[in-house]
């Protein structure tokens, strides 16, 4: 029989604390109808001092797990996709796996910047197919705050905590993940382009890198806004071909919640109307690896994707790294 690799359930958690533009205002040269008109953001969450990306993406699968009707210890892998990890190790992957229980699982956390959570979707997909694993919990979790540099109005503005997850289960239905892909381009990977300088083996945290903030997300917005436009209508449009179906199938599309402009133009050159394209950056900001899990559990909470749904997400990020995953729900 013919495995398929399904969503039995997801879970989001978004800290309680809410960021609004008009805060901002007050914390470097903006306004709140500039980050709307730019971005479509209206407010983000931002996590406690204390709190970790390991602890929202707990809260987050503990709901997966409960909406999947499934124990921790049936749970034989766990991914975390992020780019803000408690440490650098060990994983966040492991924290999770402790937070939750989930005691006969390996774990392990993907590098693929705003498109980790696909990139996890589709190692769980392949992994359950070739039939290695049953049960496997998929994270996208971030705690950005800590990362951004608050007195740069080019990016501080853009940015929000939050987690997503997914248990991806098998099943010998027809449905579930019915095509995946990722790609990567390393001639752009350019730390000026969209990155993070300080902190890896390429240059340390030294006093001088403090100085200068090397430690915090650097950007040139623009150019990352001409790749994303063009990148993920190419994604999507692969993994359609793949599944042999047509946009027009499309209950519901959900791309990376970076910039309301980004999303509604992906819509368009798609050709999927305004009302199936799925929108919650106005409340959350680009929480990177967690937006489309995050905006995936919001649509099935609202009743906005429903059982049978087809539903095409699509994400890019740093690296660059880009994915689309086809979802029967
Ligand atoms: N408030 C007021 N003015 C601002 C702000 C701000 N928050 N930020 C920038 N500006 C100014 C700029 O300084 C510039 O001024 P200048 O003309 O005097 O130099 C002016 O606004 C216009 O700047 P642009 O860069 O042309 O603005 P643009 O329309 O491109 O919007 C933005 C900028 C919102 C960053 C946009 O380019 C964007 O969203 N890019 C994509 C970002 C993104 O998706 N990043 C995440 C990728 S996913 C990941 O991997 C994490």
């Amino acid at each position: 029989m013919k495995r398929y690799a399904a969503i039995a359930g997801t879970g989001a958690y978004l800290p309680e604390t809410v960021l609004t533009n008009f805060d901002l205002e007050k914390m470097v040269d903006t306004s709140d109808e500039w980050i709307r008109q730019r971005t479509g953001i209206v407010e983000r969450r931002i996590a406690d001092a204390d709190v970790a990306t390991s602890d929202l993406s707990v809260h987050a699968s503990r709901l997966a797990i409960k909406n999947a009707h499934i124990d921790p210890i049936d749970i034989e892998m766990i991914l975390v996709a992020t780019v803000t990890p408690d440490t650098v190790f060990p994983s966040t992957a492991c924290y999770v796996q402790q937070g939750i229980g989930a005691k006969n699982a390996s774990a392990m956390d993907i590098s693929a910047a705003c498109a980790g959570f696909l990139y996890g979707l589709d190692l769980a997909n392949g992994l359950i197919i070739s039939g290695q694993y049953n049960t496997i919990l998929v994270v996208g979790g971030e705690v950005f705050n800590n990362i951004v540099d608050w007195e740069d109005r080019n990016t501080c503005v853009l940015f929000g905590d939050g987690a997503g997850a997914a248990i991806v289960q098998a099943t010998e239905e027809p449905k579930g993940i019915l095509a995946s892909y990722i790609g990567s381009d390393g001639d752009y990977a350019d730390i000026n382009l969209l990155g993070i300088p300080a902190g890896g083996s390429r240059m340390p945290v030294t006093s001088d890198a403090l100085d200068k903030n090397l430690n915090k997300i650097q950007m040139n917005g623009r150019e990352v806004f001409k790749l994303g436009v063009r990148l993920m209508p190419e994604a999507a449009q692969r993994v359609l071909r793949k599944a042999e179906m047509s946009i027009d199938d499309i209950d519901l599309l959900i791309p990376h919640q970076a910039n309301l402009r980004i999303i509604e133009a992906v819509g368009d050159r798609l050709g999927v109307p305004r009302e199936k394209v799925y929108v919650n950056v106005d409340k959350y900001g680009n929480t990177s690896a967690a937006t489309v899990i995050i905006a995936l559990d919001e649509a099935i909470r609202q009743g906005h994707a429903k059982p049978g749904d087809l539903v095409l997400l699509v994400t890019f990020g740093a690296g660059l790294t880009w994915g689309s995953t086809l979802l029967r729900l």
